[in-house]
């Protein structure tokens, strides 16, 4: 018998269908008690603990997941990865980020070359690189050491980095590296993001890295030209040379831009762009700021969790327990969205960074042969760092919409801070609200509970929680370059998981190309209109009515 082409097909996707009424019928509040599941639910590899406890499931929902990951050819398809075989079939590309990561003697190959020495040629570079601008051999136009970087890039050519940049922007190790140094992001095309960016900066000590993988994106490649424009009008044209450098797949079009190729740093089309923060696009600027051996350290971390997703079993393997756990509340108790709560400030952009990862990656409506899904895939991410959200979103989750949530501690700070006379240090504070939420959330508060405390009757309703939202708690021993990498890496496999159970392409995007396309029309036509007061035409009522108010106003 053919294989059933969708995985909502099979019988064990059937099997756990039937094993949510069982669920439903249960309450984190009793799951909890059970301290031989509570200890089953847990996993651990090197510094990270996983405690996913108060998931709503049993070991017997476990078992159905692993049953299922099976009938998705989860091991067959993870190998594949690791094997460059081309798995993003729809623009036949091999799926290689942990090429990025591997050591220098791995073999990863991709159209049956090993592409390792090409990504550890490329970081040597970035470390020679790195080394002479951070000792200052490396002058501007008009002799000055650069102190200032800022990377021009969008979407996966922005985001990670910044996610990275800000986790350790606060670790000492790395905030000593960087004494008298900055490193600014431009990612919006938003003219307002272009002023924050070079604000108070002076183009003689800047560099500007233009970060794009096809060096076509128009929001990008617009900001380029305006901070050349900012350098040349300040320094003359020759000083481009010195002042601005690049990271793309598309050498040819980098030289056409004026940047010298010499200055330019590859990747290659087998990084996908939300995967690429641990190529050059990342590895540049970070190094430029920290020094490389902070992001090898960073590179190192990433590594040990793709080697551990590779090797471990399903039952211990973070990623696949994290990914197979997305599934079972996207797609059995029907859950559409997930918080990222990390009781960590530096870990601020975390959550933009999963947003774009997870939802560029798995938000599709059709299996990887095309068929439409008869269920929905991927999720809406979204999050702020504890204990932030508590005071903006957390009500709803406590008593409006279910929406599993990931929380993130880490127990050794980045910042230690006790204030003498405070009963705990800032970061028990922080962690005290960390241990308790994942039980407010699981427990909630009955109206028993509410009657013996003596609850007026009419704040009753409004005073109880039902409980029973599920979350898991990751506990990193410390927050340094390394663990950064881990929980990055932890991210992207989990994501690839959920993909390949699913059956969907998690490495393509075309669902961002007709905005573009459309925005490209209309782009014409504002330049028409401005220009040869042409009038706008072939838009709907809406769109013409919108365009009317808007070129009604001269561009001051
Ligand atoms: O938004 C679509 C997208 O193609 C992302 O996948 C990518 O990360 C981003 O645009 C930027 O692309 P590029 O690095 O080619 O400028």
């Amino acid at each position: 018998m053919a294989s059933p082409a969708l995985i909502c097909d099979t019988e064990q996707w059937k099997a756990l269908q039937a094993h949510v009424g069982a669920i439903q019928k249960t309450h984190l509040r009793d799951l909890m008690t059970d301290a031989g599941r509570c200890k089953a639910m847990t996993a651990e590899f090197e510094g990270i603990f996983l405690d996913y406890s108060r998931q709503q499931g049993t070991v017997e929902t476990m078992d159905k997941l692993f049953k299922l990951a099976e009938a998705a050819k989860l091991k067959e398809k993870i190998e594949k990865m690791f094997k460059g075989e081309k798995i993003n079939t729809t623009e036949n590309r091999s799926v290689l980020h942990v090429a990025l990561r591997a050591p220098r003697d791995a073999v990863i190959n991709s159209d049956g070359v090993n592409v390792v020495p090409e990504v550890w040629s490329v970081k040597d570079k970035i470390k020679h690189f790195s080394e002479t601008f951070r000792s200052g051999s490396w002058v501007g136009a008009t002799g000055k050491a650069l102190t200032n970087v800022v990377s021009v890039g969008i979407g996966g050519s922005f985001l990670g980095p910044l996610f990275v940049h800000t986790a350790l922007q606060t670790d000492p190790e790395a905030a000593e590296s960087a004494k008298g140094r900055q490193l600014r992001f431009l990612a919006n095309v938003d003219p307002v993001d272009v002023a924050r960016s070079i604000k108070d900066l002076d183009p003689e000590t800047t560099l500007v890295v233009v970060v794009s993988k096809t060096f076509t994106t128009a929001e990008t490649m617009l900001n380029a030209r305006t901070l050349k424009e900012w350098i040349v009008s300040s320094l003359g044209p020759q000083a481009v040379s010195k002042h601005m450098i690049a990271v793309s797949t598309n050498l040819k079009l980098v030289k056409e831009f004026g940047i010298d190729p010499n200055n330019a740093f590859a990747f290659w089309d087998w990084v996908g762009g939300r995967y690429s923060v641990c190529s050059a696009v990342g590895v540049l600027p970070l190094s430029l700021q920290y020094g490389f051996p902070i992001v090898q350290k960073f590179l190192e971390g990433a590594s040990s969790i793709d080697n551990h997703f590779h090797t471990s079993s399903f039952e211990k393997n973070i990623p696949v327990l994290l990914g197979l756990l997305s599934v079972w509340n996207v797609s059995f108790l029907g859950y559409p969205a997930r918080a990222i709560l990390p009781y960590s400030q530096a870990l601020e952009k975390l959550a933009p960074h999963i947003q774009q990862l997870s939802m560029e990656s798995n938000g599709k409506g059709v299996s990887i042969d095309g068929v439409r899904l008869p269920f929905e895939a991927g999720e809406i991410d979204f999050g702020e760092p504890g204990t932030n959200g508590q005071h903006s979103f957390y009500q709803l989750i406590h008593q409006g919409r279910v929406i599993p949530c990931d929380f993130i501690g880490v127990i050794k700070s980045q910042q230690p801070v006790y204030l003498k006379g405070e009963t705990v240090s800032n970061h028990d504070e922080l962690m005290s609200n960390f241990f308790a939420q994942p039980d407010a959330l699981a427990y909630g508060k009955t109206p028993e509970q509410l009657h013996s405390e003596k609850v007026p009757e009419n704040l009753i309703p409004h005073k109880t929680f039902q409980g029973n939202r599920p979350s898991l708690s990751f506990l990193l021993s410390s927050l340094s370059a390394y663990e950064i990498g881990q929980l990055l890496a932890i991210y992207e496999h989990r994501i690839a998981v959920q993909g390949f159970i699913w059956g969907i392409n998690s490495f393509d995007q075309w669902g961002v190309e007709l905005g573009k396309s459309l925005a490209s029309q209309v782009r014409k036509q504002l330049h028409a209109s401005r220009m040869e007061k042409k009038p706008v035409e072939g838009f709907n009522p809406s769109s013409a009515g919108l365009l009317a108010r808007f070129l009604a106003v001269e561009p001051s």
